[in-house]
């Protein structure tokens, strides 16, 4: 059993939340949406997800998960805090980091012990360095804290099977004692967990991503050819999916890639 902080409880915040919880860790999340945390502190998630409103009131009532809108609770509480604010395009496609760095400052503000702050949104590669950076700034005592990167790959519609059943854990820290960390955390999970420095950790979750759409706007692209030649697309995309290296997944012709993540994270990845 850990206690954990989840500063920042959207999509991804909030699944993680609830999923350590029902592993039987006490969690407390932070959410400075006022109208947001009034429906959390009922025990209710302010969006729908298949399951979580069961799961969400279940270990609520069983006391494992909390909320609050104060980081300083939140760093009272855990030793363990992710990082799940959201990072939104700016104008030019590039990421907009300034909810992870108001987020740092006040984690800096508030230190008061050995931390390991977690970054589980999607953010561009260095990023850590830079929240590392932020709170040493920003530190009022001489404290002891390390960062690490451990990327979310959640889909909304089955985010908690995806957050219970991932196909890989990735984990990027810089010593030892990080590892253990997480490696503990995330001990009844079966299945890889890919231990890398944190550049490599963040760089593989944007190129996760880039690769995803661009299988989508590749089969696409086979797709106008298929439509003027009368060859027929889903057999080409099936035909091409049995290579055991290409894969089934991600070959379905349509409108093109979107949701709240591929468009976002290609651009900010480009950039
Ligand atoms: N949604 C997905 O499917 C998905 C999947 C994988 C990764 N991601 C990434 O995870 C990150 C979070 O995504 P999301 O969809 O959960 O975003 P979201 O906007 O739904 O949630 C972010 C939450 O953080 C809160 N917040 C912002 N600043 C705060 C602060 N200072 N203190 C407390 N709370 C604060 C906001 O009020 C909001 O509720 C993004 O980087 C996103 O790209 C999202």
């Amino acid at each position: 059993m850990q206690n954990i902080t989840i500063i920042g409880t959207g999509y991804v915040g909030l699944v993680t939340a609830v999923g350590f919880a029902e592993l039987g860790n006490r969690v407390i999340g932070i959410e400075k949406d006022r109208e947001k945390l009034d429906l959390l502190k009922k025990g209710l998630p302010p969006f729908y997800e298949p399951g979580l409103e069961e799961l969400l009131k279940k270990n609520f009532d069983e006391g494992r998960i909390k909320f609050s809108d104060s980081i300083k609770d939140g760093m009272e509480e855990s030793e363990i805090i992710f990082i799940c604010v959201g990072t939104p395009p700016l104008e030019d496609g590039s990421a907009d980091l300034s909810q992870i760095s108001s987020v740092s400052k006040e984690i800096a503000e508030n230190l008061n012990g050995w931390k390991l702050i977690v970054e589980k949104s999607t953010v561009p590669v260095m990023t850590s360095q830079w929240i590392k950076r932020t709170i040493k700034l920003y530190s009022k005592r001489d404290v002891n804290f390390e960062v690490a990167s451990n990327p979310e790959f959640l889909r909304e519609g089955s985010a908690l099977n995806d957050f219970f059943h991932p196909d890989r854990i990735v984990i990027g820290v810089e010593s030892d004692k990080g590892k253990e960390v997480l490696l503990n955390l995330y001990k009844d999970f079966d299945c890889p967990k890919l231990v890398t420095d944190i550049n490599t950790a963040e760089i593989i979750k944007h190129a996760s991503n880039s690769f995803l759409a661009m299988k989508i706007s590749f089969i696409n692209m086979i797709s106008d050819l298929c439509e003027k030649t009368g060859a027929d697309i889903e057999k080409v995309a099936y035909g091409i999916g049995l290579d055991k290296r290409i894969g089934l997944q991600f070959l379905k012709a349509g409108i093109g890639y979107g949701g709240s993540c591929f468009p976002k994270d290609v651009r900010a990845f480009f950039k």
